[in-house]
């Protein structure tokens, strides 16, 4: 295969005609964009993630963890918005690339993002059936049969601590079925699907708030002492506590910042993206920040660090000092608010799929039918739901955590490149929203997300390469050659 090839740019012209020709409804404002960002963000990461991290990597000094967490994201959130203002189409980092850098690259970031955006829906499905679970619990249903409501390599890990014979056959099925509920809201229509998520964002973010607002009072700031716990290496040479481990925690939480970026692909719904989406990625991702630091501090505030809960800490926290009402409610809320986070997140990876399909890189007839009475597109909604449920229902939700955030970091880092690339290549063209210092920022939005990265496991980055080689073979079989860029010899670069 010939390099030029490999580095064929899609034209500015044609994203303007992919803009004239979408079959999309435009009918969200920058609020209901900022409420898909906060309703993308605000999930299994703060729902769930807090206690590992706190319990067994930050202590109290988790705040710090997600300070540096977001400050990563923040770097890369400013050049999304840059890129999103000159390119307001549905792609997300793929589209941008591949008007900047290349098909190839653009292709590759195009295949991590579905781990961002459908392995995070998975991983969320996953939390979901855990709060569903509490709920169950909480409303006095028991007895559950432990391969209903477990992924096979979960359901043994819980036979092995109960003493029991592990089952036959085990699934995941709340984790399983919720994704189909949240498919079939997609097929319906993104004008349902968006007055749905605002209220369930409202929900949640008042469940959040409450935490504070609630906890407050029941802080004891001797919980906080020490700030940063003395590091301990264990048997299998992992570090806990310590910077080291505020890092690794940093790493774990990085997952509560993603679906920031889901609003760059809702471009094409957008009534005015050139100035709306910049602000709602901003905008959402401050929002997010700000409430996470202090339910941070609140958390470890109310509970000693090594006695948070791992498996829902935010409810528990409550438990532990007697507020069970309020662990009742926040359960509740987590149950609705998580599935916004489902919501955006496949609304996302459709829009990605629709954007990939036009180009010619995916099979149109799948990822680019628009329903003629839905406007949306249904078959790759279904697609999606059906592979998502089925991920969902056997696959154990640290395994689904470590991929969705090797993914989307990935991405980041990618995209801080490519802003700079198009600065350099063309610093003349209309940029709505200009990131100040630009070299700066995309640098250490680069050297954040690339620090997270390696503070993940060998195994997600040898998954990683297992998938990157995977998305390789798919491109030069299928994509390379049915590339719309293909039929046109001429390279059009910007
Ligand atoms: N940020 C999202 C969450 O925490 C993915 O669930």
């Amino acid at each position: 295969m010939n390099i030029n090839k490999l580095l064929r740019k899609k034209p500015l012209e044609a994203y303007n005609e992919d803009i004239k020709t979408s079959q999309l409804k435009r009918t969200l404002g920058k609020w209901e964009l900022t409420a898909v960002g906060v309703g993308a963000v605000i999930g299994g990461g703060i729902f769930v993630l807090t206690g590992v991290a706190a319990n067994q990597y930050a202590g109290p000094a988790l705040s710090l963890s997600f300070v540096l967490a977001g400050i990563g994201c923040l770097f890369a959130a400013f050049c999304y918005a840059e890129f999103a203002s000159i390119l307001p189409v549905s792609g997300s980092a793929y589209a941008y690339s591949y008007g900047t850098i290349g098909e190839f690259f653009a292709w590759f970031i195009g295949w991590n993002l579905i781990l961002e955006y459908m392995m995070g829906a998975t991983t969320v499905a996953v939390s979901w059936s855990k709060y569903f679970v509490k709920l169950l619990h909480l409303s006095g249903i028991h007895n559950i049969p432990t391969w209903l409501i477990n992924d096979p390599i979960t359901a043994k890990e819980e036979a092995l601590r109960l003493g029991i014979s592990p089952p036959y056959f085990s699934i995941n099925l709340p984790a399983a079925l919720i994704v189909w509920v949240v498919t079939y809201i997609l097929v319906k229509g993104i004008k349902e699907s968006a007055k749905t998520n605002n209220i369930i964002v409202s929900i949640k973010v008042a469940a959040v708030l409450f935490v504070v607002v609630a906890g407050i009072a029941y802080i004891n700031p001797a919980n906080w002492q020490p700030f940063i716990p003395t590091k301990i290496v264990d048997n299998a040479g992992m570090s806990h506590y310590g910077f080291e481990g505020v890092l690794t925690a940093a790493g774990i939480v990085f997952f509560a910042f993603i679906g920031f970026d889901a609003v760059s692909t809702q471009s094409q719904e957008s009534i005015n993206p050139i100035k709306d989406i910049p602000f709602a990625i901003i905008t959402s991702l401050i929002i997010c920040t700000i409430l996470y630091i202090l339910v941070s501090l609140t958390l470890t505030g109310m509970t000693k660090y090594n006695e948070l809960d791992l498996g829902a800490p935010v409810a528990s926290a409550f438990s532990s000092v007697g507020l069970n009402w309020a662990s009742l409610l926040i359960t509740i809320a987590a149950v609705i608010g998580l599935i916004s986070v489902m919501l955006v997140m496949l609304l996302s990876q459709t829009r990605i799929f629709l954007s990939m399909a036009k180009d010619g890189l995916l099979p149109p007839k799948i990822f680019a039918t628009i329903h003629p009475q839905y406007k949306t597109p249904w078959k790759s909604t279904i697609l999606l739901g059906a592979i998502a449920s089925l991920i969902a229902a056997i696959t154990p939700i640290e395994k689904a955590t470590k991929m969705t955030s090797i993914g989307t970091l990935f991405a980041f880092a990618m995209i801080c490149i490519a802003v700079v690339i198009l600065r350099k290549k063309q610093p003349t063209l209309y940029r709505p929203y200009k990131v100040k210092h630009l070299f700066l920022v995309a640098s250490l939005g680069f050297g954040f997300n690339v620090l997270l990265m390696f503070s993940l496991d060998k195994s997600t980055w040898l998954r990683l390469l297992v998938w990157s080689v995977v998305g390789i073979a798919v491109y030069f079989i299928y994509s390379a050659k049915y590339s719309n860029l293909n039929k046109n010899s001429k390279n059009n670069s910007l």
